[in-house]
């Protein structure tokens, strides 16, 4: 089997966090203590996807570059995408399909950040599908917000409302999508939507009406956030800085990751631990060494 991909889409227009999003990606905005986009990175790196590609508008490309690099550094390779406009978060399996070359994909909203014991488990079972999707179900208190899932008897997905008035469950469908191969063939026969964009939960019903659609639940130990606006991009700042501080252990860290995948060795985390000694991030990865 080709191993699976991952895409991390970082584009958008960012208009629900104007003014401060008029000049720089909201997926570069800080969550506490480093950039939003080290969340999802580290979500698929939790998967143990080592092979990325990163989306962004052409014009924040180079921002992210100075950032993120091509991803050596934390033993993975970062491929970058330009979107020339918003136009849906489907349109990535088209734009990424040349460097997805057929694998299956793990994806994952720039703005999404998720946490929880369990999440590299629950993400092996989507791995391991080679083929169909499978998306993740959590529950929310405003479903009519998000794409919700309605549950067939037997609890599998019998349909997913994008905002529905009348929510049929609590369930939000998130931002983390794994796709097989297909996924871009698929996107391709989507006709856009009335507001111009080619939707994903159009491209997830293609699965759904096959059958071939599982979803994995987040239980209560989960906490999954989203950042989109003034108050939810402060609540996870203070969440990430509530949960680290009182754990003692860092949330959306790559070079833990890395280290603990062996994608990276000792010498390198004190690289990286030099760089940040400023910071408690800096005495973090230097006490993961000793
Ligand atoms: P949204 O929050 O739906 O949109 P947005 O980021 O443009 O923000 P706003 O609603 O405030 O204008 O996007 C969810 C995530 O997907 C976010 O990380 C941006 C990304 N995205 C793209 O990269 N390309 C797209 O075409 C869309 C619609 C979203």
């Amino acid at each position: 089997m080709t191993d699976r991909k991952g895409i991390i889409l970082a584009g958008g227009s960012g208009t629900r966090l104007y003014p401060i999003t008029i000049g720089v990606s909201k997926q570069l905005m800080p969550v506490y203590d480093k950039p939003m986009i080290y969340y999802p990175l580290s979500t698929l790196m939790l998967a143990g996807i080592r092979e990325i590609a990163v989306i962004t508008t052409p014009h924040d490309q180079a921002q992210f570059r100075h950032l993120l690099g091509d991803g050596s550094q934390w033993g993975l390779s970062l491929t970058y995408i330009a979107q020339p406009s918003p136009d849906g978060l489907a349109q990535a399996y088209l734009l990424a399909e040349e460097f997805l070359d057929g694998a299956p994909s793990a994806m994952v909203l720039g703005d999404n950040i998720f946490f929880g014991h369990g999440l590299s488990q629950i993400m092996a079972t989507a791995m391991a599908r080679p083929a169909g999707g499978t998306v993740f179900g959590y529950h929310v208190a405003d479903p009519e917000r998000y794409g919700v899932v309605a549950f067939d008897d037997a609890g599998k997905v019998r349909e997913i409302v994008e905002k529905p008035s009348k929510p049929p469950s609590s369930y939000a469908v998130t931002g983390l999508y794994f796709l097989d191969g297909e996924a871009p063939a698929r996107a391709r026969d989507l006709a856009p939507s009335a507001r111009g964009e080619i939707e994903i939960v159009s491209l997830l019903e293609t699965y759904l009406a096959e059958g071939s659609l599982d979803i994995q639940l987040m239980g209560r130990g989960y906490a999954w956030l989203d950042t989109g606006t003034h108050g939810s991009l402060l609540d996870a700042g203070n969440f990430v800085r509530t949960m680290s501080l009182r754990q003692g252990m860092q949330i959306g860290c790559p070079e833990e990751i890395a280290y603990a995948a062996g994608w990276i060795d000792a010498d390198r985390l004190r690289d990286h631990a030099r760089t940040f000694a400023k910071t408690d991030y800096g005495k973090y990865l230097a006490d993961l060494l000793a």
